[in-house]
């Protein structure tokens, strides 16, 4: 499988939303990563459905909606309607995990579920079948520009395990603190797609450093 490069919106430079929109679509990116904070999970607020939507009227790369907001249940059909593709869910906010994946596949996206650093893979055993994707968080959510927790590496090899032994087909997906100095490893030891928010936009040329990242995969 071609492996995914998902630049994380959070990064950018929001005064010129249309213009980064465009260099994305221009650049060798898979996905656009959009990162959406309640406040309330996380002590940090980003924002919801009018800028998404906005987003979705220019990309022509599938979004991949991270949801970091309590109770995620009450509005599946409405990131939706704003244009999410993939919609991952974190497993510390969602009571009735089960349900609500099926309600994301039921609403045509794709269904991830989002691990914090301090949570084990085991915890997906009895509902890795059911789910497209696992982001593992290598950083706890909340901000960009944090360093990545090198604990992730055995979480992705213990994950790996557990989509063989089950025969779950689900991407791994890594967000935080991913640049050129771990994204190899990572590779190797079975990440299929790779978040990069401060690494790409705080670098003098995006689109380039998104090649960067490309060729080192
Ligand atoms: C953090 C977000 C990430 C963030 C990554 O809570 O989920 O997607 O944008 O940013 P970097 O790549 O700067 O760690
Ligand atoms: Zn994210």
């Amino acid at each position: 499988m071609n492996t995914i490069i998902a630049p994380s919106l959070l990064s950018c430079d929001f005064a010129n939303l249309q213009s980064e929109i465009e260099m994305l679509n221009a650049s060798r990116a898979d996905w656009l990563h959009l990162d959406i904070m309640d406040g309330v999970f996380v002590p940090n607020i980003t924002f919801g459905m009018p800028i998404i939507k906005f987003i979705k009227k220019y990309s022509k790369k599938p979004l991949d909606v991270h949801l970091m907001i309590v109770q995620p249940e009450r509005y599946i059909a409405d990131f939706k309607k704003a244009g999410a593709d993939i919609l991952t869910i974190h497993y510390e906010a969602c009571t009735h995990l089960h349900r609500t994946v099926q309600e994301i596949k039921a609403n045509g996206m794709q269904a991830g579920v989002a691990l914090n650093p301090h949570t084990p893979v085991s915890v997906l055993e009895d509902i890795i079948k059911d789910i497209d994707l696992v982001l593992v968080m290598s950083v706890n959510p909340g901000f960009g520009g944090q360093s990545f927790i090198p604990n992730t590496y055995k979480k992705i090899q213990q994950l790996k395990e557990l989509l063989a032994k089950s025969e779950s087909k689900a991407l791994i997906e890594v967000d935080g603190g991913v640049s050129n100095q771990n994204i190899q490893k990572l590779h190797k030891v079975g990440v299929d797609a790779f978040v990069a928010g401060s690494y790409i936009f705080k670098s003098d040329q995006p689109s380039k450093t998104i090649n960067k990242l490309k060729e080192l995969l």
